[in-house]
């Protein structure tokens, strides 16, 4: 962690602070890079779209996976050729899915629907993303492969698609899947890669995509896939938080102590949900002490400001700080500053980035005026 930095942003930025580190994001890109030689390695945007961070993933040669129209303008506005896009959404309208196409980018179809439009809009790269039915194991709101999800056609569905495509006289550039996040087990992307591989082959596809969600190294990831794939089938993976995850800290401060164990830190759900939302646990380091709290049996829970009960950023903090500790959380990187609301009328942070030994803003925080900008 670099502690010295993270001390300075906070300093120079106020809290609550977003802070990325673009030289062990990158890192984290290259290693599915060097694990996978020749695959487009499609960062999911979603999990951290600091447009400093894009920018930098860009430089570098990566692509991204991006769901909706808007994620695909800041994919373009980083610089991203379309080429190494992919463009994924269940819900797509037919202008999304028509200008998607038309950017040349690759877009998916999830439904029937969409798939509909896509054959019969312009020239472009059309893809099908499946429902594979496959389960994996992760928390239920993170499972996307079972066969009840709403994401991607079902493989029953594949012939009628198949048959629409050629009737258009399109053809399909990729088959892919993406069956979940936050699955340790490899052997999951395995069964995975043998199912969309050999449907690949079936419907004269040369490109699989097979998704994001592994928590795990990339090498370990190839492992269980590439035996499974024929030489010469083009691959794209779609990582998200393996790439960000361990790169990104959220800073906050305690504001308040309540003497019956609660530190009431400066943020909290508004900022990072992932504790409330899935049960998440993430590091809590004390970068600078704060006052000294008053005696209270029993364990001290992190809580942020918000005005709900469930509004916690971590249970049995082992370091508890009083009042101006500077707390840095950790494993933040990736569906942070993401999944920020402005629920109770919170602005959103600031976001920061280190890059080599530097230190810079990469979006100011949010402002009264930024927030009313809009009201007719
Ligand atoms: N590709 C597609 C089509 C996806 O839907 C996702 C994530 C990814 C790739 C990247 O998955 P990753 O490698 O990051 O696991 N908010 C949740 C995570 C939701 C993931 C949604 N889709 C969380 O905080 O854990």
């Amino acid at each position: 962690m670099p502690r010295e930095l993270l001390i300075e942003a906070a300093e120079r930025w106020g809290t609550p602070l977003y802070v990325t580190d673009l030289d062990a994001a990158a890192a984290a890109a290259h290693a599915w890079r060097s694990a996978l030689p020749g695959a487009l390695v499609a960062y999911a945007v979603k999990a951290n779209p600091d447009p400093a961070l894009l920018r930098r993933l860009v430089i570098e040669g990566f692509g991204f996976e991006v769901v909706g129209p808007v994620e695909l303008a800041l994919a373009l506005r980083a610089g991203c050729p379309p080429e190494r896009v992919v463009v994924n959404g269940v819900g797509q309208t037919d202008a999304d899915l028509a200008d998607g196409l038309a950017t040349g980018a690759l877009v998916n179809a999830e439904t029937l629907g969409a798939l509909d439009v896509l054959v019969h809009a312009g020239p472009g790269r059309i893809g099908l993303r499946l429902n594979p039915g496959l389960e994996a194991d992760t928390h239920p709101y993170l499972a996307t492969g079972a066969a009840d999800a709403k994401f991607g056609l079902a493989l029953d569905e594949l012939p009628v698609a198949m048959d629409m495509v050629k009737r258009a006289g399109r053809a399909v550039a990729s088959i892919g899947a993406h069956i979940g996040s936050e699955i340790d087990d490899p052997q999951s992307f395995g069964r995975l890669a043998t199912l969309i591989s050999s449907l690949a082959q079936e419907t004269g596809a040369t490109q699989v995509d097979l998704g994001g969600g592994f928590a795990g190294s990339p090498a370990a990831w190839a492992a269980a896939v590439r035996p499974h794939l024929p030489e010469a089938m083009r691959l794209i993976v779609e990582p998200g938080r393996s790439i960000v995850r361990d790169a990104g800290w959220l800073l906050t401060r305690v504001a308040r102590v309540q003497a019956r164990g609660h530190l009431i830190a400066d943020a909290g759900m508004t900022e990072f949900l992932r504790p409330m939302l899935y049960g998440s646990r993430h590091a809590v380091t004390v970068l600078t002490p704060g006052t000294d709290l008053p005696p209270h049996e029993g364990d001290w829970t992190l809580s942020g400001p918000i005005c709900e009960s469930g509004d916690v950023l971590s249970r049995h903090v082992e370091e508890p700080s009083g009042e101006g500790a500077l707390i840095a959380i950790g494993q933040a990187g990736a569906y942070g500053l993401a999944m920020a609301s402005t629920y109770n009328g919170r602005l959103r942070a600031a976001q920061a980035v280190i890059e080599g030994e530097t230190l810079r803003l990469s979006r100011r925080r949010e402002t009264l005026e930024d927030l009313v900008a809009r009201d007719a």
